[in-house]
């Protein structure tokens, strides 16, 4: 397994970055798991209440240096604290002999519909291609999530020609012209 790094400096858009989450998070990322839209579209922990977020919180750390996922809270960069939680976006099951990656992300839903999902997903996917030196993200997207689907494609992603198990299956490759790596750049 290698190590995923976090990025370096810290991830930041216009309006939005990115951070890793916090043990002060845990109420936030309780509230997230109980929101129907969430719940609808993405797995959830079952029981899903805040001593469960802080025990996904604790272990982050674990799954980031066991190469395994790297999971980033969205922030607002105008927010001096940085402390509210507006969203997510985390790579899961990352290969990196492969070069390949799962990204999935929610906005939490006060802060829907201003930007936060596109512009996360857009820096994490940047990211994962170059520097990290992935080879391909794929976002998996229930075909009627028409809000996910459209942040996927802002941000590049292209529809694979079929289904996956009824699901829309998108792929995000890096520019044209960067040689194939096999472990990245950090
Ligand atoms: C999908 C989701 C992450 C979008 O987050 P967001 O921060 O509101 O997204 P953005 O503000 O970046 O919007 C992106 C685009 O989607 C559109 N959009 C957002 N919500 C929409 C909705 N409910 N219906 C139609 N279009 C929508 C926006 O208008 C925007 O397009 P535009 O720039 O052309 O106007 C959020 O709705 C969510 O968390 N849903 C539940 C979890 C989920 O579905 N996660 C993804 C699993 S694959």
């Amino acid at each position: 397994m290698i190590a995923l790094p976090l990025p370096e400096p810290p991830l930041a858009g216009t309006r939005y970055g990115l951070r890793p989450w916090a043990p002060e998070d845990a109420s936030a990322l309780a509230a997230a798991w109980a929101d129907p839209e969430i719940r609808l579209r993405l797995p959830v922990p079952d029981p899903a209440d805040e001593t469960a977020a802080a025990k996904w919180i604790d272990g982050c750390a674990s799954r980031r240096t066991a190469g395994l996922a790297l999971d980033l809270v969205v922030v607002d960069l105008s927010e001096p604290d940085r402390a509210v939680v507006h969203g997510e976006v985390g790579l899961s099951a990352v290969d990196r002999n492969r070069g390949t990656a799962r990204i999935g992300w929610w906005t939490a839903a006060d802060h829907r519909r201003r930007g936060a999902a596109t512009e996360a997903v857009a820096l994490m996917t940047r990211w994962a291609l170059d520097p990290l030196g992935l080879d391909a993200l794929v976002a998996e997207v229930d075909p009627d999530n028409i809000a996910s689907l459209t942040v996927a494609r802002k941000v590049g992603f292209e529809n694979l020609s079929r289904p996956v198990d009824g699901r829309t299956v998108l792929v995000a490759r890096p520019p044209e012209g960067r040689g194939r790596r096999t472990t990245g750049r950090v």
